[in-house]
C-alpha cells in the first residue's frame, strides 16, 4: 500500500467529539475514522493555510468541476455543473430544505433504523416523522413496498429521506430499488432527498446508484446530497454539495440554503473539497481495501468468539450492525455495560428507531490493531454481562 492506515492520529484533547473520553477508554461509535487523510488533501489545505488571508469565499468552476469530475470517474455517472449548490453540510442543507420545502405538520418519510440526526432535522423543525420500517429476516433488511406505498400515497406526506448506502444497516439499494423509490415519490408528489454521504464508501459488489443519474423524468422531483466528509474523514471541514437537476425546484433548495445560512464555504472548505475529488482516488481505493479487511477481521473474530451475536452483512460504509437481541432487550442496557466494564464505546441502536434497540454499531474504520483491541473488550464485556 501507498498510504498508512495501521497508525492512528493521536487525538486524545485536540476537540474531538469520539475522543472525548476518559483514560483507557476505546471510543469505536460515532461515524469518523481513526486513519490519517489522504496527504494530498492535508497539503491543500496547508497551501491555504500559507496564504494568511482568510476573507469570504464563493465557490467556483474548478470546485463544481472536481465534484463532477469524481462522480464521472469513480461512480461513472456525470451530473451537470449547472445542478449543484453548496452547502456547509449534509446535515444543515437537510434541515434547511426541510423547512423551506415542507409546512410545518408535513409528514416526512424515512425508512427505520436510520441515522438518528434525520429525526431531529424533521421533528426540531416542527415536522411529523413516519417511519417505513425496513423489514429484517434471516441477518437481512428489505423495503416493505406495501408499506411504502400506503405511506407516500398519505396526502400528509410531502418528502421522503432515503439514505443510500443505508446507515446504520449497511445495505446499498439497487438501481431497480432507487428508480421504485422515486417512482413511488413522483406518483405521489413527494419530494425525495437522498442522502448520499457513504455513496464513496462502498467495498465490496457493484458500486451504488447516484439518484441523481436516474432517467430524466424520474430525477425531477429528487435532491441529492455529498460530500467528501466520511469518505475522507473531514467531517469538520464542513463542505457538502447539493445536487438538484431541476430548475425550479434547484430555485427553492438555493433560496432555502440562503435562508439558513449555509451556502457560504469556511477557509478550507474548498481547497480540501477540491483536492480530495481530483487527488483523492487512490488514497480511497487503499482504504476500502482496509475497510474490506477489518470487515473480515470483524465477523470472523465475532463468529468464533461470539456466537449469540449476529453480523448483519454489509458491503458499504464502515459501520457494524450488531444483532444482540439474544444477549438483551435493550441494547442502551449492554453498551452502558461494555463502556462501563472494559471502556469499549459502541452506539446503541436505540436511537435509530425501528428495530435499532435490538443493535450496536460499531465503528471498524481504524487501524487494524486497535479493531483487535475493540474486538477482546467486545468478548470481555458480553462474557462479563452474560454472567450478570
Ligand atoms: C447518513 C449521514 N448523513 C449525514 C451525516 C453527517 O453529515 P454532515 O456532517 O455533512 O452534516 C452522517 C454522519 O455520520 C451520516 O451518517
Amino acid at each position: 500500500m501507498m498510504y498508512d492506515f495501521q497508525k492512528a492520529p493521536a487525538r486524545w484533547q485536540t476537540d474531538s467529539v469520539k475522543w472525548d473520553i476518559k483514560p483507557g477508554e476505546l471510543p469505536l461509535w460515532i461515524a469518523d475514522m481513526d486513519f490519517f487523510t489522504a496527504p494530498e488533501i492535508i497539503a491543500a489545505l496547508q497551501k491555504k493555510l500559507e496564504l494568511g488571508a482568510f476573507g469570504y469565499e464563493t465557490p467556483h468552476q474548478d470546485y463544481f468541476q472536481a465534484v463532477a469530475e469524481w462522480y464521472t470517474r469513480e461512480h461513472q455517472s456525470r451530473p451537470q455543473i449547472d445542478w449543484f449548490l453548496f452547502a456547509t453540510g449534509v446535515i444543515p442543507a437537510l434541515s434547511a430544505i426541510v423547512r423551506h420545502l415542507t409546512q410545518a405538520g408535513d409528514q416526512i418519510l424515512v425508512q427505520a433504523p436510520v441515522y438518528n440526526i434525520f429525526y431531529h432535522s424533521i421533528e426540531n423543525n416542527g415536522r411529523r416523522s413516519v417511519v417505513n420500517e425496513l423489514y429484517y429476516q434471516a441477518g437481512e433488511y428489505q423495503i416493505d413496498w406495501a408499506d411504502l406505498a400506503t405511506k407516500l400515497a398519505d396526502p400528509l406526506t410531502t418528502m421522503m429521506i432515503l439514505c443510500n448506502p443505508h446507515n446504520p444497516v449497511g445495505k446499498v439499494w439497487t438501481s431497480i430499488e432507487i428508480q421504485k423509490i422515486a417512482q413511488l415519490c413522483q406518483d405521489n408528489q413527494v419530494i425525495l432527498v437522498a442522502d448520499e454521504i457513504h455513496g464513496d464508501l462502498v467495498w465490496a459488489g457493484p458500486d451504488y446508484t447516484p439518484t441523481f443519474s436516474l432517467p430524466e423524468k424520474l430525477r425531477r422531483s429528487t435532491i441529492t446530497l455529498v460530500s467528501p466528509s466520511k469518505t475522507f474523514n473531514l467531517a469538520a471541514l464542513h463542505a457538502a454539495t447539493v445536487i438538484v437537476p431541476d430548475p425550479d425546484l434547484r430555485a427553492r433548495v438555493e433560496q432555502g440554503l440562503n435562508l439558513a445560512e449555509v451556502a457560504e464555504p469556511n477557509l478550507l472548505a474548498l481547497p480540501g473539497t477540491i483536492a480530495a475529488y481530483s487527488q483523492g482516488q487512490n488514497w480511497l481505493a487503499e482504504l476500502k481495501q482496509q475497510l474490506r479487511a477489518n470487515y473480515t477481521q470483524a465477523i470472523e473474530f465475532i463468529k468464533q468468539e461470539l456466537p449469540t451475536i449476529r453480523v448483519v452483512s454489509s458491503r458499504a460504509t464502515y459501520l457494524l450492525w450488531l444483532d444482540v437481541q439474544v444477549l438483551t432487550s435493550s441494547a442502551t442496557d449492554l453498551a452502558t455495560h461494555l463502556r462501563t466494564e472494559t471502556g469499549l464505546i459502541l452506539n446503541a441502536g436505540t436511537v435509530y428507531r425501528g428495530n435499532g434497540k435490538h443493535f450496536l454499531r460499531l465503528n471498524f474504520a481504524c487501524p487494524p490493531e486497535m479493531l483487535a483491541d475493540g474486538l477482546q473488550r467486545l468478548r470481555q464485556g458480553i462474557s462479563t454481562y452474560q454472567a450478570k
